[in-house]
């Protein structure tokens, strides 16, 4: 029997204990031996639940318990999750986690420790909730040279778009509204700003480099700029405003970042919608992969701890190889990056044949409902060169990037 050992027993916790609960026959037997959970850890007490006699607040009872071989981590946030989890791991005892923002800024040093006590330091719910998407990078496309990664990786920036797109509503609405029904978190910064998306890029990137890309170099944009005028120009061109998180490797350099896109309705991405993320890979040999499921939620994310859990139990004493070095990625500046632009201009400033002379051949995209203004789609340029180039106008209302 391996004891294992659940760290937080909020959403994820609880989702980790119900799935091994509810599954406990197929796990067993995928596992190679029984798994039972001997201790959760919470300052909180939860009267009338199973859970309660498994309950301790001293981390050192589990620390110092040599049957504990596995632990999930499903805290959150830095600390004390940090500090506990390279406890557990220069204990020898193997970590399987949630938690997104440790990963992303502690990774690789917690690989290390785990391989130096030949244990295991697995993140699959890091990244897209319940979707397989770290085992696939770092198992199955070994024979791949990964020169591409975009993603929708936030669930609830990906609800309030599809909610705007569907129903025409403004963004401030649509927020209060997944606020009402718990879709999104009282204080949505992390969401919306896109932080959540860059920490998840981050981890993505990282295992696509194998080197480390430290989120704090990713351009982040989040969705709060994003209205409802933005998508009427986007129904009248076929597409859709998603906020992507992408990552690309050209030459020898990595670009990353994560903002709102237009996409059209041919893009894999395009029909991804609600909460639902996707993640989609391009490789040298195979080409486009896509991985499609449930983002976030307490039990397809559980379900991706247990799945990890698992992935400990058969490796017991044996470290299971992650390529993530210990050497920091330099990012090459987005601003040399090309692509089409779509920019709405206040008409009573600049009218077609101005923006032309400033951007050259563009296509008018003109919305019935907004008379006053136009939209314009730009041949491919530079970040840098539509910035020059916007700048020199003096008209422009608002901007989206186009990902073709
Ligand atoms: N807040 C995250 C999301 C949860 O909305 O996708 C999953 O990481």
């Amino acid at each position: 029997m391996i004891q294992i050992a659940v760290f937080g027993y909020g959403t994820v916790g609880s989702g980790v204990v119900e799935v091994i609960e509810k599954n406990k026959d197929v796990i067993n037997k995928k596992a190679g031996e029984q798994l039972n959970i001997k201790y959760v850890l919470d300052l909180r007490d939860f009267p009338g639940d199973p859970v309660q006699e498994k309950l301790v607040k001293d981390v050192n009872i589990i620390l110092d318990d040599p049957e504990v071989k596995i632990i999930c981590e499903t805290m959150g946030g830095i600390r004390p999750a940090y500090d506990f989890t390279k406890q557990a791991l220069q204990k020898g005892k193997s970590v399987c986690t949630s938690n997104k923002e440790l990963v992303a800024s502690h990774g690789p040093e917690l690989l290390r420790l785990a391989r130096e006590n030949k244990c295991n330091y697995l993140f699959e719910a890091s990244v897209g909730g319940g979707i397989p998407i770290i085992r696939p990078l770092n198992y199955s496309l070994t024979a791949e040279k990964i020169d591409g990664i975009t993603g929708i990786l936030n669930g609830t920036t990906n609800y309030i778009l599809t909610k705007m797109d569907r129903e025409g509503a403004d963004f401030d609405t649509v927020l209060k509204e997944a606020q009402e029904k718990g879709y999104a978190e009282k204080n949505p910064e992390a969401d919306v700003e896109g932080y959540d998306a860059c920490r998840k890029i981050a981890i993505l990137s990282s295992l696509m480099c194998l080197k480390n890309v430290k989120y704090e170099d990713i351009y982040t944009e989040g969705i709060t700029k994003i209205t409802a005028k933005d998508f009427l120009y986007a129904k009248e061109m076929d597409m859709s405003i998603k906020l992507l998180a992408m990552s690309k490797n050209v030459g020898e350099e990595y670009f990353a970042m994560v903002a709102p896109f237009l996409i059209s309705k041919e893009h894999p991405l395009y029909s991804v919608n609600d909460v639902f993320n996707a993640v989609f890979v391009h490789g040298n040999m195979l080409g486009d992969s896509m991985y499609y499921g449930r983002g976030a939620g307490k039990l397809p994310t559980a379900s991706a701890v247990v799945s990890d859990v698992v992935d400990c139990a058969r490796h017991i004493g044996k470290t299971v190889m992650c390529l993530w070095e210990d050497v920091d990625v330099k990012l090459a500046d987005i601003d040399r990056v090309s692509r089409r632009f779509f920019v709405r201009v206040d008409s009573s400033k600049a009218d077609m044949a101005k923006v032309e002379e400033i951007f050259g051949h563009v296509t008018v995209v003109k919305t019935a409902a907004l008379p006053d203004e136009a939209g314009y789609v730009t041949e491919v340029m530079t970040e840098r060169e539509f910035r020059e180039k916007a700048e020199k106008l003096g008209a422009v209302i608002s901007r989206i990037r186009i990902e073709d």
